[in-house]
């Protein structure tokens, strides 16, 4: 059975197919490859954890440039409520003094995460960082960030799949939908 036939219950429309997925991937893919092909210093794609996993995995196999892979993660959401000052779970294994950094994000929405790692990073030196995010809820939008890359902006709905969660469910559906609000309705 073909996996976009087969919509879990919980979804209300697919927004995004694997087809139209692969597409974004290789759109980014060829965008960054244009911008970092020249530099010198090393290119370390940093993906926010846990909901960048599956983006950045599919992201690293379409880019033709060297580069290193490194996570983070950054606790700031409860259910479907971004819940204020985000906090460092999981840092970086190796100091990033002059590399170029690129944060790789499932979805940029109040932009508390990443106006929050733009305002510490820059502390330990690297040669620059710009922001890469899959999608762009910009309706919800409290601080003033953008992304350097997207792959798509939508509108202010909930969404899971291709590694977004609803209270860690869903990350593997192979599509990106929105989820149906009677799964988290009364439940916050
Ligand atoms: P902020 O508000 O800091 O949010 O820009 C970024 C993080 O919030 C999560 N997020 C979502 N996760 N469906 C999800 O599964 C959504 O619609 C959604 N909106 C925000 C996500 O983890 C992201 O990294
Ligand atoms: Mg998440």
């Amino acid at each position: 059975m073909k996996n976009e036939s087969c919509i879990s219950a919980d979804v209300e429309r697919v927004l995004f197919s694997e087809t139209q997925l692969h597409e974004i991937v290789e759109r980014i893919a060829a965008e960054i490859e244009r911008d970092y092909r020249d530099c010198t210093q090393p290119l370390l794609l940093v993906g926010i954890l846990k909901g960048s996993f599956v983006f950045l995995s599919d992201l690293v196999r379409a880019l033709h440039l060297p580069c290193r892979v490194d996570f983070m993660s950054v606790k700031s959401y409860n259910g479907t409520q971004s819940s204020g000052k985000p906090v460092i779970r999981l840092d970086l294994k190796e100091p990033i003094e002059g590399m170029h950094l690129l944060l790789v994000e499932d979805i940029l929405d109040s932009g508390n995460t990443l106006s929050f790692l733009r305002e510490i990073l820059p502390q330990r030196g690297p040669a620059s960082i710009k922001i890469c995010t899959l999608l762009d809820k910009p309706d919800r939008r409290t601080r003033d960030i953008h992304a350097d890359y997207v792959g798509a902006v939508i509108p202010d709905a909930f969404v899971v799949g291709y590694g977004l969660d609803y209270d860690e469910k869903y990350r593997n559906l192979p599509y990106v939908g929105v989820l149906k609000p009677s799964v988290y309705e009364h439940k916050e």
